[in-house]
């Protein structure tokens, strides 16, 4: 979506740190011996304080008020019994939905004691999240994005996983454009003032293929390589956007 009034700023800003917020509490519980249901539950509660609806629930009948990826598992992970244990690395995506406006924010957490191969991953991605950000002015082509995204990848020696994407957002879960996280230069749409979307690279330690597990949901990776995620929604806003769902000591 475009921000048009400011009825629409403030309903995404809204519901940008909804999601901002509920993504950083949940991410505080993340330790040994919690289940990944019992986590969702955590976020659950918390969007239910700020009367915000589950994304995935409303756009999909996903079944989990969030989706928790773990280990060799990239996104769409469904909340189950698995029990968090040391070394995982976890994702957790919340996306949420108050008044008609949505909001999309993930990260990528480790469970100590962790490889620091997975760290300089995480690190690496989350570079790469805010170089995306800050080539998303008004007037920049989608494929400048891309190209700074790529760019983290490629200096540090990752693959990225190509099929997944930035997107807009806000009067739906997943909108026009898509933001791929590689350059191209066919994808020359422009990025216009007060446009809404998410910026989200995803980074792998492997050869970078994606399947889709037989639940219908997780996506994983056939090599069992690890990943990590970070996103935003942001306004793109003159030369600096509005990040929504950035919230003090979060990515
Ligand atoms: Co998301
Ligand atoms: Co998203």
């Amino acid at each position: 979506m475009k921000i048009e009034s400011d009825r629409d700023l403030q309903g995404i800003l809204r519901i940008g740190q909804i999601c901002g917020l509920t993504l950083q509490h949940m991410l505080k519980h993340v330790q040994e011996g919690i289940t990944t249901r019992e986590l969702d539950a955590i976020g659950k509660a918390f969007l239910q304080q700020h009367n915000a609806q589950s994304a995935p629930i409303t756009a999909y009948n996903f079944p989990g008020w969030t989706c928790i990826s773990v280990n060799e598992a990239i996104a769409h992970g469904i909340p189950s019994d698995y029990q968090i244990k040391a070394g995982d690395v976890v994702n957790i995506d919340v996306s949420a939905v108050l008044e008609g406006y949505w909001g999309d924010t993930g990260a990528t957490v480790l469970v100590p004691p962790f490889k620091p191969l997975y760290k300089r991953l995480c690190d690496a991605t989350k570079e790469a999240l805010h170089a995306g950000i800050r080539a998303a002015v008004a007037g920049a082509h989608i494929y400048e994005v891309s190209r700074a995204i790529e760019g983290v990848a490629r200096k540090n020696r990752y693959n990225l996983l190509r099929q997944l994407t930035g997107h807009g957002v806000g009067r739906h879960i997943h909108e026009e454009p898509t933001i791929p996280n590689f350059f191209n230069r066919a994808h020359k749409d422009i990025l216009e003032e007060g446009m809404v979307v998410t910026i989200e690279p995803f980074f792998n330690l492997g050869r970078g293929h994606i399947r889709t597990a037989k639940d219908g949901w997780t996506l994983y990776t056939p090599d069992r390589s690890i990943s990590a995620q970070y996103e935003h929604t942001i306004i793109v806003h003159g030369d600096k956007p509005i990040i929504a769902t950035q919230v003090e000591g979060g990515h």
